[in-house]
């Protein structure tokens, strides 16, 4: 069993929004996945494991900007039996690759609820993203959202691909695990 990090293509889309609706309660409908893959194709990456996906990473670029190129992750996640193998990390920096190298993008933002210390550990002090504010009942259930920021150096988002998140070092560690890919759904989303 081996895991690789990769651009999605538009077949991978409906598995992407299973793995959405596993995983977070804000959904989107398919037509907001085709949106990204028309608009940013460079800007979806998946977690493939042996063909099945069990992550994903949707990013695009800010269309409110219009003097600079700023990108923004609009939905990350990763399959409960997949995590802490560093697929979301990777799928990060895949995404931040891309920004900087397709699209010249001067740097990258999200929303997080202040309660996700799994993905605030990873934003924070993984990837290095700063926190910028606090916008308040961001969040249907009224939930607040921090807003983060990642400015790119030059060449740095390349080297951590490269680097440390490399998809040997993911394939050796999803190896170890064994884990299956067989979802059981744990809610239903609420699509928008
Ligand atoms: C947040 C999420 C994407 C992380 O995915 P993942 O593949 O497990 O993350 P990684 O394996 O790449 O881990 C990255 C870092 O976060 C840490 N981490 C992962 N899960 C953690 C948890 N539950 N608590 C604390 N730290 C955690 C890892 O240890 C690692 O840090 P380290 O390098 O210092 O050890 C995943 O938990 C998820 O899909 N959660 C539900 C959806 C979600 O919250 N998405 C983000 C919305 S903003």
């Amino acid at each position: 069993m081996g895991a690789c990090v990769r651009a999605a293509t538009i077949d991978d889309l409906h598995a992407m929004q299973r793995c959405n609706l596993l995983c977070l309660p804000e959904n989107y409908q398919l037509k907001y996945y085709l949106y990204h893959a028309l608009a940013w194709p460079a800007l979806l990456q998946v977690a493939d494991c042996d063909g099945a996906i069990v992550g994903y990473v949707l990013a695009k670029l800010d269309e409110e900007c219009e003097n600079e190129i700023r990108g923004h992750i609009t939905s990350l996640s990763v399959l409960r039996t997949h995590r802490k193998l560093g697929l979301a990390a990777t799928l990060m920096r895949a995404a931040h690759a891309a920004l900087e190298e397709v699209y010249d993008a001067k740097d990258v933002s999200l929303h997080v609820r202040v309660s996700n210390e799994a993905a605030l550990h990873l934003y924070r002090d993984v990837l290095r993203y700063e926190r910028v504010g606090v916008e308040e009942k961001y969040y249907a259930d009224g939930e607040d959202a921090y807003n983060m920021r990642k400015t790119f150096r030059e060449g740095e988002a390349r080297a951590k691909v490269d680097g440390d998140g490399d998809v040997e070092t993911l394939r050796t560690r999803v190896e170890r695990m064994g884990a299956g890919a067989g979802q059981k759904s744990k809610k239903k989303g609420t699509k928008r």
